[in-house]
């Protein structure tokens, strides 16, 4: 474990205030631009919580899952918006009865109350939900599965749900699970396409979702193998998904194992830096569509408070899920103070939920990154430095499209509003300065749309940040193609406007010329604004 300090635990808000404020935002409207709030359920939020893979590998049991649920209440992090409770692999080993029904080992996973069944994942569902959060669960699209135990073997056949997707996501959403993560050693092994399983998956998910009436989020694990960000958005029709974009950060440290293996087992920081440089899609992530940079590794072996800085700033301004793998009950405060940071949850939790733009790297490994957010002129700012050594770093407020200076400029590690003509930042060696940026937008080139296409849209001078402003009456997610002239081709799904007549997402265009394509029937396009920065 690296060096730390224990920084002073912030005032931790609650769920709602959040998505009320994150509703406001959205709402507060663009001065020079009518702009209408979407008119959504609730916003479908990059999703956060806890996933035992990182930390205790195919060990995972009942026991575990208890400890680790508690404590993310205890920690304070329920109440920062973590709510998922995610059983990774190693909750089951293959078996299945002559119907086909997987069988659970009954030792794993007792019974937890009178009147329950040992074996009976329904067990540890309702418990997690006592506890006021959700539960997830983990299968494969292919037939064999990952499964090893601990890590590394022997193999465990048969732990994947080919052949068996609408009995399997059905069963998960009987026993009261609410998230499942699909993913992909068996679909490899077999050479399948991950958009066709995936889609599969997606509409075996929605069939079981109408039999019991409880969403089951899905999030699909392929490891960026087949481009998932080309196909994933929408994938079968789903209304929110997240897609893994690499492979695992790390392979697990399970402490408790004390197997030579994992104690050799130690993060850096290069570890974290490609997870996120692989990551970077942004064309393909917009409201409840978003790129998955892997379980995050906050405090475990290896990771100092700079690094857990670095670690939390690209996650939160990329909008990626917040899923921790740590052991919860071994976070120092300086740790937990970063994951409840309520400034640092509203960047991620922002309605756009977009990914960032590099605006700039004044000296190679000194990188500016800005992310457009909902609510006029509003941006978050992270300036990295991957170097050995400490940057000074001048910002230009131009590049990132505002107009003159900010009006408001807050540090959000320190939760201090600094001078609004500030432009000089230090940042050390080997760190991340996060900031929250409101200013005047610069006027956008505006597109007006005619009924199904708008055509040659500039955004030559690198990725660009646009609002859309659109109508979908119907209660369905709508798909809209982005083609541009390099031959890219993203899919940008609409969700219903409801009663408001029109909606406003914010999306990323590609480098180049491009043309949107829109192939739901009945969904009208109001006006595209381009902010070329
Ligand atoms: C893959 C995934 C991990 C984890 C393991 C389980 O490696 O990428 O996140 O689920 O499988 O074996």
């Amino acid at each position: 474990m690296g060096k730390r300090s224990a920084l002073p635990r912030r005032r931790i808000p609650k769920v709602s205030r959040i998505v009320a404020i994150a509703c406001l935002l959205l709402s507060l409207g663009d001065k020079s631009i009518a702009q209408t709030p979407v008119q959504t359920k609730s916003v479908p939020r990059p999703p956060m919580g806890w996933n035992s893979w990182n930390s205790f590998a195919n060990i995972v049991d009942s026991d575990i899952v208890q400890q680790q649920a508690k404590a993310l209440v205890a920690s304070g992090m329920k109440d920062a918006g973590y709510e998922y409770v995610v059983i990774d692999e190693g909750w089951w080993l293959g078996e299945r009865d002559s119907a086909g029904n997987i069988v659970v080992n009954s030792k794993q996973w007792p019974a937890l109350a009178p009147g329950q069944k040992d074996g009976d994942m329904a067990n540890i569902a309702g418990y997690i939900h006592s506890l006021g959060l959700k539960a997830g669960i983990y299968t494969d699209a292919g037939r064999d599965g990952c499964s090893m135990y601990p890590d590394s073997g022997p193999k465990y056949l048969n732990t994947g749900s080919e052949g068996h997707y609408d009995q399997d996501f059905l069963q998960f959403s009987r026993w009261g699970f609410d998230y499942v993560k699909v993913d992909w050693c068996g679909g490899a092994k077999e050479k399948r396409s991950g958009a066709v399983r995936y889609a599969e998956v997606a509409r075996a998910i929605q069939r079981a979702e109408k039999t019991t009436g409880r969403p089951l989020f899905f999030s699909i694990c392929e490891w960026g193998s087949q481009n998932p960000w080309f196909w994933a958005p929408g994938v079968g029709g789903i209304e929110s998904t997240i897609w893994r974009t690499g492979g695992d950060i790390i392979p697990p440290v399970v402490e408790t194992l004390h197997d030579p293996e994992h104690e050799k087992r130690v993060i850096t920081l290069q570890n974290v830096l490609d997870s996120f440089d692989t990551g970077m899609h942004p064309e393909a992530q917009h409201t409840g569509y978003y790129n998955d940079l892997d379980m995050m590794v906050m405090g475990m072996r290896g990771m100092s408070d700079s690094m857990d800085r670095i670690h939390i700033g690209l996650w939160t301004i990329a909008s990626a899920p917040l899923m921790v793998g740590s052991d919860l009950k071994r976070l120092l405060p300086a740790t937990l103070s970063l994951l409840t940071n309520n400034e640092v949850i509203a960047i991620h939790n922002d309605p756009y939920g977009l990914q960032p733009i590099k605006i700039a790297e004044p000296t190679p490994g000194v990188e500016v990154w800005a992310k457009p957010m909902a609510g006029a002129g509003r941006r978050a700012v992270a300036i990295l430095n991957r170097t050995d050594g400490g940057a000074q770093v001048n910002i230009d407020w131009g590049q990132l499209g505002i107009d003159g200076v900010p009006r408001t400029l807050r540090d959000v590690w320190n939760g201090r509003t600094m001078a609004a003509s500030e432009r000089a930042f230090s940042v050390p060696a080997h760190d991340l300065v996060l900031l929250s940026v409101d200013g005047e937008d610069k006027k956008p080139t505006e597109y007006p749309a005619n009924k199904s296409e708008i055509d040659g849209i500039q955004a030559t001078s690198g990725p660009t940040f646009a609002r859309l402003e659109y109508a979908n009456p119907s209660s369905q997610v709508a798909v809209v193609r982005v083609n541009n002239t390099s031959g890219l081709s993203t899919a940008l799904a609409l969700p219903p406007t409801a009663k408001s007549t029109s909606g406003t997402i914010g999306l990323i265009l590609p480098r180049g010329t491009a043309d949107l394509r829109f192939e739901a029937k009945g969904v009208a396009i109001r006006r595209l604004y381009v902010y070329s920065w």
